[in-house]
């Protein structure tokens, strides 16, 4: 039941920090020894696998396009993402030493479980990253990482989301762990930041009321723009999905470094444009992430700008400014999506939709 809220959307955002404590829980010591009981692939078969595809529909193919980045910045595997209904369809390469590695919060998308269905039967060991135990794709499956998240009622996924890109970090360390591309203690200590995450979450949704304001103040947008890079840039999918979704509105979701090969040109006076920068420190890509919000402020774009705790250079460039806790690179679209999900709900919500069970769309999609 929905236990006192007005939908389960927002019960299940507020369930966020206890769904990542669950999908971490018992699965690593404090010395970084990982444990994935229902990993069924020994560590010799993992040990010899050289590349990884990733399938999934929706958000969950967004949080696969998160674990990209981590996967490969920690194995040193090549891994790539694909949408599950174009996968099978362009006879992809598979053998026994590719990981497909399908994402799924039901395990039930007929989309993501054909996929594994033809990538068994060209040899690929298969794991799923789900939600609900005992659901088809984990039983076709060679490996399941269960996310632990609870039951997701709400369409839009949010926790389910949360939990997949828990999952999928999980899975990177243990591969980092047996491939040997990482060593205990760093491994201990990428844990421990992750095990920080869950406040961090708990914070954002104790400071909804200023963004929940905004997307009152927005509400009569058409369209709405999001900007990221590196792992920013799959939030912005993300943000740019709850919002088509839920309050059936224009927006798009955008890598930052790709604003001057086309979409600068949607820019014009007034247009709400969402950008997530970067911690600092990394490959310039806050100061890169920085000269995009100037580009498009230049042209009248009234950015709302997602920054960590402490980052003081995009103030003179931020019309809203939301604050994140300071957190890893790789971390960070655990924190950045938060607020986009508090905003798309109150956006939805301000227009009087329907935000559990969105116009045309299923929580699970049987069909292809
Ligand atoms: C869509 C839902 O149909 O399926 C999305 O509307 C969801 O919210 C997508 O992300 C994938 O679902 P699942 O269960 O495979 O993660």
């Amino acid at each position: 039941e929905k236990g006192g809220y007005e939908w389960f959307m927002l019960k299940e955002m507020d369930e966020q920090p206890q769904a990542v404590a669950d999908t971490l829980l018992g699965r690593h010591s404090q010395t970084g020894q990982l444990q994935l009981d229902e990993m069924r692939l020994s560590d010799d078969e993992l040990r010899e696998v050289d590349r990884i595809v990733i399938i999934a529909c929706g958000t969950a193919s967004y949080a696969g396009l998160v674990a990209k980045y981590a996967i490969e910045h920690w194995t040193r595997i090549p891994c790539e993402v694909e949408l599950a209904s174009e996968f099978r369809y362009r006879d992809p390469i598979l053998d026994k030493s590719t990981l497909v590695v399908a994402i799924s919060q039901s395990g039930e998308t007929m989309d993501t479980l054909m996929a594994i269905r033809y990538a068994r039967q060209q040899k690929a060991r298969v794991l799923s990253i789900c939600n609900t135990n005992g659901s088809t794709i984990p039983r076709e499956s060679d490996a399941v990482i269960y996310t632990h998240a609870g039951p997701e009622v709400a369409v839009a996924s949010t926790k389910g989301f949360l939990s997949q890109v828990v999952a999928c970090y999980l899975l990177a360390l243990y591969l980092a762990q047996v491939k040997g591309t990482k060593y205990g203690d760093e491994i201990a200590s990428i844990l421990a930041e992750i095990d920080r995450v869950p406040a961090g979450i708990q914070r954002l949704l104790d400071e909804g009321d200023q963004v929940r304001k905004l997307a009152a103040d927005l509400s009569g947008s058409r369209s709405i723009l999001f900007l990221g890079r590196h792992v920013g840039y799959p939030v912005a999918l993300e943000g740019a999905l709850k919002l088509k979704e839920l309050a059936y509105i224009h927006a798009e979701g955008f890598a930052a470094g790709e604003l001057k090969h086309g979409p600068i040109a949607l820019v014009e006076d007034g247009l709400p444009v969402f950008v997530v920068v970067p911690p600092k420190g990394r490959d310039q890509l806050q100061e890169k992430t920085i000269s995009s919000i100037q580009e498009i402020r230049a042209r009248g774009a009234r950015t709302i700008v997602l920054a960590e705790d402490g980052d003081d250079d995009v103030v003179p460039y931020a019309d809203h400014l939301i604050r994140l806790p300071k957190v890893p690179t790789l971390l960070q679209p655990l924190v950045a999506t938060v607020p986009l999900q508090i905003f798309a709900t109150e956006f939805a919500d301000q227009l009087g939709h329907d935000v559990d069970q969105p116009r045309n769309l299923a929580k699970s999609v049987t069909v292809e």
